[in-house]
This record gives C-alpha cells, sequence and structure tokens, in this order.
C-alpha cells in the first residue's frame, strides 16, 4: 500500500479502541488502589479482552464486549492480588464512556470528503456514547459494531459485514488500525490498510496483506 494510492479511496473506515479510542487512563486513585501493580492490571487487562473475544470466537459462544471487559478485568485483579471494587468503576468508563486519542479530532476533520466509518468489536452503546461524548459524531458517517453479527474481528465476516452495509467493493475502502491483529485480519481479509504504529511496535508473526505503516494520522 503506497500513500499515493490513498486519495482513490472513498472510504476510511476505522478501528475504535487504540485507534481513536484510548485503551488506558491513570487516574490518582486507580494509583492509590492498585499502586505497583497499576500498569501491570491494565497491561493484563487488555490482552485478556482481546483474547477473550478471540477464544469466544472459537467458541461461538459471543457475549457483548461489554461483559468480556468486565470479566477480563475481574481476571486482572485476580491475578494481580486486588480486590477492591472501585477499580470495575475507575476502569470501565474507559470503554464505556471512551475518550479521543490526542490528534483524532484534527485528523476526521481533515478526511472530510470521504466517508467515514467505526467497525469495532466494541457495542453499539460503547461506539455511540463515545462519538457523543467527544464530539466526533458529526465527523462519522457510519458506525458498524460486531454487536450486530455476534462474531469479533479478526474473523473475515465482520470485515465482510461492512463492505455488504456500505454495498462496495473491498477496492474502495481503506481500512485504519493501531492494533496489528486487527491489520491483519482486514488486509488478509482484502481491504488495503494502514497500521497507524503510535508506539513504535515492532511487527507482529502474523500474516499480513496490503499494508501502509504510519507513525500517526497526521503523515496523511
Ligand atoms: C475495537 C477494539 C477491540 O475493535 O480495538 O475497537
Amino acid at each position: 500500500m503506497k500513500k499515493e494510492n490513498i486519495s482513490s479511496k472513498s472510504i476510511f473506515v476505522f478501528d475504535a479502541f487504540g485507534t481513536l479510542f484510548k485503551t488506558s487512563e491513570i487516574e490518582a486513585e486507580l494509583q492509590n488502589i492498585a499502586k505497583d501493580k497499576t500498569d501491570n492490571l491494565l497491561s493484563i487487562w487488555r490482552k485478556k479482552q482481546l483474547e477473550y473475544t478471540w477464544l469466544r470466537n472459537q467458541m461461538n459462544k459471543y457475549a457483548p464486549f461489554s461483559q468480556v471487559t468486565k470479566e477480563a478485568l475481574g481476571y486482572s485483579m485476580r491475578v494481580n492480588g486486588l480486590k477492591n471494587p472501585r477499580i470495575f468503576d475507575l476502569l470501565l468508563p474507559i470503554y464505556d464512556s471512551p475518550n479521543l486519542i490526542g490528534g483524532v479530532r484534527e485528523a476526521l476533520n481533515s478526511f472530510q470528503e470521504k466517508t467515514i466509518c467505526i467497525l469495532s468489536n466494541g457495542t453499539r452503546s460503547m461506539l455511540e456514547n463515545g462519538v457523543q461524548k467527544t464530539g466526533i459524531v458529526n465527523l462519522v458517517n457510519h458506525i458498524f459494531s460486531v454487536d450486530d453479527i455476534g462474531i469479533y474481528k479478526p474473523r473475515k465476516e465482520v470485515y465482510q459485514m461492512t463492505l455488504d452495509q456500505l454495498n462496495v467493493p473491498a477496492s474502495e475502502v481503506l481500512f485504519f488500525s493501531s492494533n496489528q491483529w486487527d491489520v491483519s485480519g482486514a488486509s488478509i481479509f482484502g481491504l488495503d490498510a494502514v497500521w497507524v504504529n503510535r508506539n513504535n511496535e515492532v511487527r507482529e508473526g502474523l500474516p499480513f496483506g496490503n499494508v501502509l505503516e504510519i507513525r500517526d494520522l497526521d503523515e496523511l
């Protein structure tokens, strides 16, 4: 995928968590409760949340992302020996009522000649709360949640759902994600993809299709 080819795409589809919305925020109260376990609590939480979605895909046992997110946090608390239920109140809003990553609003604003979509494993209510609360509701044309089909990314049915709903061929779509497993899934499915590698991550040993790597959205 070359930067020059981006202008030929009419539809930009964005992953939500980690790409548009933050996946962690450390408040003083959380730090007081979890102390030196704070970073581990957050990192195991996110890892398990994703792992549980993939396992549920394997088992055909879909449960909404809100439930999976809570169950993963419960596990991370147990592993870290943390029992204080305030942790749920402090951390679940990161997904239930998400905040934007810096620079996202400006980027979406600059892409306004495109059709802008979100395609996420998040529930519809998480995504709608997020766009409302962060004031990007007018910058987004469509929100697609896996809730509608009960299957999580990176299964191909999810990327296919976007094409079906928009009634467009894959060639019109450019898919953006900071999550490498998602970039892998989308590009192997057949979407040209942009990996927004803000944290300078090492490339995973996964199959990839046509992918452009950038450091942040403002590069486009
Ligand atoms: C998303 C998460 C899982 O699909 O990153 O928004």
